[in-house]
């Protein structure tokens, strides 16, 4: 799943990594009160996203070295990490054991269709890691990837695609320059033919770069508040799902947004010199900087829908994995608190979806 363009936008990805830290810190942390959401979604009678890292021998699930879909950029392994705790933790759900992920399962479970991952470049991570566990179960099986983000599972004619799309909504070339249109989602005439859609967005919204003005309605801005911006465009995402998606056709995901672990201090250590030396997730079920504005915003907008969406609530769970991004070990690029080491935890994000699906 390589390819030139792949590559070229995660390294655009990772530049505005960069660019976010500093807006980050000119945020502040204001907003990080935890939620008071009941979206929990899942297995009856156990809200799965709630628990705990443990150790586990038997991990990683599966040999990711052994997958060609893997993409250099997060084989941390791959690019030097020396330390090998962080493959070895397994999310165990206080009130409930997970089903292990069975990727032929998953894959008859699917069979006939088409499972498409939108949004920015952990988005593609996550279609990426879900090619590899997949792939993985049947090493042997007739798999094609004539453009590499399109991989099928020809045995199974179960098809993963994964759709770079930062925002959701579009951003065009226009005579001013790049216009980010809150109001507009072109793409929606493709995914609503998609059997099942994960979606994510956050990343790129306090990002400057990845756009010149904002279109909001027929007002044209140069800049907007990040979260308000964010709110009208996951509000044009919700609107598009009530109006375009077929449930009986199509099951819409929404995966949590994910966090930087660019300052120890959210977690409460204030001298760690950001992911870079992490090498155990923090302990316990809650993490110390709370839920985020962007996550409260996911919870507003989301309950505003009246068809079925799952939100894939992987927030809390990847907030406590200071360990598990490539840090120094990147292929090329700056050092990365962002992205995640694959294998890792999107693993579990994974197995969390394969559990929604039972
Ligand atoms: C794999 O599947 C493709 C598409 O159906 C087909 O053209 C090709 O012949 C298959 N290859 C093998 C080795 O079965
Ligand atoms: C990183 O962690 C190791 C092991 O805990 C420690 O020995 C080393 O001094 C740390 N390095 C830095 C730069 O903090």
């Amino acid at each position: 799943m390589e390819g030139k363009m792949g590559r070229t936008k995660q390294m655009i990805c990772c530049v505005l990594v960069a660019a976010l830290l500093l807006i980050f810190s000119c945020l502040g942390v204001d907003g990080r009160k935890q939620s008071q959401t009941t979206i929990t979604k899942g297995m009856k009678g156990c809200n799965m996203y709630e628990g705990s890292w443990v150790w586990d021998d038997s991990y990683p699930p599966y040999d990711f070295s052994k997958c060609p879909y893997l993409p250099k950029d997060f084989d941390c392994l791959g690019n030097g990490r020396p330390d090998k705790n962080y493959i070895k933790y397994r999310w165990q759900p206080k009130n409930c054991n997970l089903p292990r992920f069975d990727g032929v399962d998953f894959l008859k479970r699917l069979k006939g269709k088409k499972i498409m991952f939108v949004g920015d470049s952990i988005s593609l991570q996550h279609g990426q890691s879900l090619v590899c566990h997949l792939h993985a179960a049947v090493p042997s099986s007739n798999i094609t990837a004539d453009d590499p983000n399109i991989v099928r599972f020809e045995d199974y004619d179960v098809t993963v695609i994964v759709s770079f799309q930062p925002f959701l909504v579009d951003v065009e070339q226009e005579q001013v320059g790049r216009v980010l249109k809150l109001d507009s989602i072109k793409s929606g005439q493709i995914w609503k033919d998609v059997d099942i859609l994960v979606f994510n967005t956050w990343f790129w919204w306090p990002s400057f770069l990845a756009y010149d003005y904002i279109q909001d309605g027929d007002k044209i801005v140069k800049q907007m508040d990040p979260i308000k911006a964010f709110r009208k465009g996951l509000t044009t995402w919700a609107n598009w799902v009530d109006s375009a998606i077929d449930p009986s056709k199509t099951k819409v995901y929404f995966r949590g947004t994910t966090p930087l672990h660019y300052n120890g201090g959210d977690w409460g250590d204030r001298a760690a010199n950001a992911c870079f030396n992490e090498s155990e997730p923090v302990s316990g079920s809650t993490y110390p900087a709370g839920l985020q504005p962007e996550q409260k915003v996911v919870e507003e907008v989301l309950r505003t829908i009246t068809k079925p969406v799952t939100l894939l609530d992987v927030t809390t769970l990847s907030q406590l994995r200071k360990d598990a991004h490539p840090g120094f070990y990147v292929k090329e690029g700056p050092p990365d608190c962002a992205h995640w080491c694959t294998p890792g935890v999107i693993e579990t994000w994974n197995q969390l979806l394969y559990a929604t699906l039972l």
